[in-house]
């Protein structure tokens, strides 16, 4: 089963897709997770995005197509992908129905987590994450259990991402309004779009999701 998650910056795209992975052993194809491994990684793609990322613009169609292309290569058949992040764009849509024929998958779901905006600020900016294994935290909504110690692998060190500022926070979402919204219809016209309230608690947004995926 292949789904998209689609949502605005903070709607818990990455959270919901990280329990989607665990409970059903599908695969995240998280562009922003692609992008930014690049940036570290100084990369040609990396050097491209990096001032475009810490503006919270958007990143060529060409560049982010390319690297999901490239992930669905390295995939076995049998996985299902859950694509978070992307598409964020008409032409990205577009690309990814041409990328999905090629790889001889289709696609089942679009869920579309609702949002507060004014509350994605907020949980935007509390937002830190595992230096060491990834696993997202917040610093009001999802803490480590032990102050200073990830849940999931113990390690001490922590990261915030540089584009998780309030400046950008509403640079993203005012390209997340202009140009990934209207890409909603493309895919209502097919009757595959369902809403979740993303304002829940974590637990009730994936049983939610869970419901969707098993209908
Ligand atoms: P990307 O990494 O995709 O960022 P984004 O879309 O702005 O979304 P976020 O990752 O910020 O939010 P999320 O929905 O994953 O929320 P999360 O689960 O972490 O993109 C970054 C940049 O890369 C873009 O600005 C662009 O430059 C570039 N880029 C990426 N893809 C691109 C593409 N396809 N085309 C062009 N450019 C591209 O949750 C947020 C916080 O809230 C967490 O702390 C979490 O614990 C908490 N939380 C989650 N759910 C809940 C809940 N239900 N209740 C309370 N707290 C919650
Ligand atoms: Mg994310």
């Amino acid at each position: 089963m292949n789904i998209i998650l689609l949502g605005p910056p903070g709607a818990g795209k990455g959270t919901q897709a990280n329990l989607l992975v665990e409970h059903r052993g599908m695969r995240q194809l998280s562009t922003g997770d692609m992008l930014r491994a690049a940036v570290k990684a100084e990369t040609p793609v990396g050097l491209q995005a990096k001032a475009v990322m810490e503006r919270g613009e958007l990143v060529s169609d060409e560049i982010v197509s390319a690297l999901i292309d490239a992930e669905l290569s390295a995939m076995g058949k049998g996985t299902g992908a859950i694509f978070d992040g992307y598409p964020r764009t008409e032409a990205q849509a577009v690309s990814l129905d041409e990328l999905l024929a090629k790889h001889g998958r289709s696609l089942k779901h679009v869920v579309e987590l609702g949002v507060d905006e004014d509350a994605l600020v907020e949980r935007i900016v509390g937002r830190f994450t595992c230096a060491n294994c990834g696993e997202g935290y917040h610093d009001s909504f999802k803490q480590t259990k032990v102050a200073g110690t990830c849940d999931k692998c113990g390690s001490s060190e922590f990261k915030r991402r540089p584009d998780d500022n309030e400046e950008t926070v509403r640079t993203r979402m005012a390209e997340y309004r202009a140009k990934t919204a209207p890409i909603l219809p493309y895919y209502e016209a097919r009757g595959i779009v369902s809403r979740v309230d993303g304002m829940a608690a974590i637990d009730d947004v994936t049983a939610a999701i869970e419901n969707i995926l098993r209908g």
